[in-house]
């Protein structure tokens, strides 16, 4: 094992770091885990979180339930103003010692260590005026085991961000563990990544029904290797029903977010994939969107945050799922038409559309596929 360690700098904070992590191709859990590549997940979330603690009324109490060597929550406490209390949780002491290193040199004084198991440090945090106003789980895998115990944790009107990083099952490779993780199974398709996030969102709204609390999402993101969502926890039970399907029909391309279990394509009579139970709410607040856009302008990121942020707000109140243009294009046996084109051809004709945060070649729109196809024909 090489326990040597260095010292990078992420956003405007200084951050101690197994060398290996830096130099392998994949970061070695010994001593410490850091991966550099989810500095842009660190980064969004820094903007999430300045956004969120903007004009809070609320002491900001932030707690990293698996923090690893500290990086999320070092840079909490350092780069956004006035954050009360930072505490990072792990059960690696090699970690906590690292993070607790890298506090100092960044002279923080509302930064704290606790080594522990994540629920049993969040349930020490369960009472009222103990909890934290934005709590954050980024696990190895999936975040399922960790919901109960971090909405307790999190305050009325607080946040709470949850990584997944279990692709595969979330992608649809093993549906039995997607059932037992998440109540729901996806299907394959183009628009994976989508119902990935939606099978996150159900799994908390069945937890956080049992508890009487709901949430409203606030933000969600997806890289390579990760999802994150950003959801904002009420003390009130849910009072529209957000669960449902989606249905997908691979003949015809029909796609569609409903509470109906529809076995049957609506279209053209084939029979329908179905991904579900899920979330079949919105997966953006564009105000929060907008509230980002601004913040971000007085943080130290990634350019790449612009980019994610202007599309999340010219997505976010458009229907679920979304359409690819090489999709259309292998269903119209031609090439695919230029993604701004597609956009204002079906803007042209009536309909609502939008690029999405979540593929590159990706439009959303209410249009139905075969009125898409006469439009992108036309
Ligand atoms: C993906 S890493 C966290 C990375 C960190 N959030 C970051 O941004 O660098 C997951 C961490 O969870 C810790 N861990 C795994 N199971 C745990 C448990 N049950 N309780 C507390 N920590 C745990 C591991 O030691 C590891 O440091
Ligand atoms: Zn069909």
């Amino acid at each position: 094992m090489n326990d040597e360690l260095v010292e990078i700098v992420e956003g405007t904070t200084k951050i101690i770091v197994p060398k290996g992590s830096i130099t392998e191709k994949v970061p070695p859990k010994e001593p410490a885990f850091f991966n550099p590549r989810a500095r842009l997940s660190r980064d969004i979330s820094i903007i999430a979180y300045s956004a969120f603690w903007k004009d809070f009324e609320f002491p900001k109490i932030f707690f990293d339930g698996l923090s690893g060597l500290g990086a999320r929550g070092l840079r909490v406490a350092n780069e956004i103003d006035g954050v009360e209390k930072v505490i990072v949780n792990d059960v690696n002491p090699n970690a906590l010692e690292i993070a607790l290193n890298s506090s100092k040199i960044n002279n923080l004084k509302n930064f704290e260590i606790s080594e522990d198991e994540t629920c049993r440090f969040l349930s020490s945090h369960s009472r009222k005026n103990k909890r934290a106003s934005i709590v954050d789980i980024d696990p190895f895998g999936s975040p399922s085991r960790y919901i109960d115990c971090s909405i307790r944790a999190t305050m009325h009107g607080g946040m709470l961000a949850l990584t997944a990083t279990d692709l595969q099952v979330l992608h649809g490779l093993f549906n039995k563990a997607a059932k037992r993780r998440y109540y729901g199974v996806p299907i394959k398709t183009e628009f994976s990544n989508e119902i990935a996030i939606r099978l996150i969102l159900g799994c908390v709204n069945f937890v956080a029904g049992r508890l009487d609390i709901s949430f409203e999402p606030l933000f969600v993101d997806h890289d390579m290797h990760y999802y994150r969502t950003y959801l904002k926890i009420l003390n009130t039970p849910e009072q529209e029903e957000k669960i449902g399907y989606i249905i997908f029909c691979k003949n015809c391309g029909d796609r569609y977010a409903g509470i109906k279990y529809e076995t049957k394509c609506r279209k053209c009579a084939h029979n329908t994939e179905i991904a579900g139970p899920l979330w079949i709410g919105k997966l953006f607040d564009k105000e929060f969107v907008k509230k980002m856009s601004n913040v971000k302008n007085t943080l130290t990121v990634d350019k790449k945050c612009e980019k994610i942020l202007e599309r999340s707000k010219m997505e976010a109140e458009l229907p679920a799922t979304y359409y690819t243009l090489n999709e259309i294009a292998s269903r119209m046996n031609s090439a695919p038409i230029r993604l701004e084109n597609a956009i204002n051809k079906l803007k042209e004709h009536g309909f609502n559309a939008s690029v999405t945060s979540l593929n590159p070649g990706g439009f959303r729109t209410d249009c139905e596929i075969d009125e898409i196809i006469r439009i992108f024909r036309s």
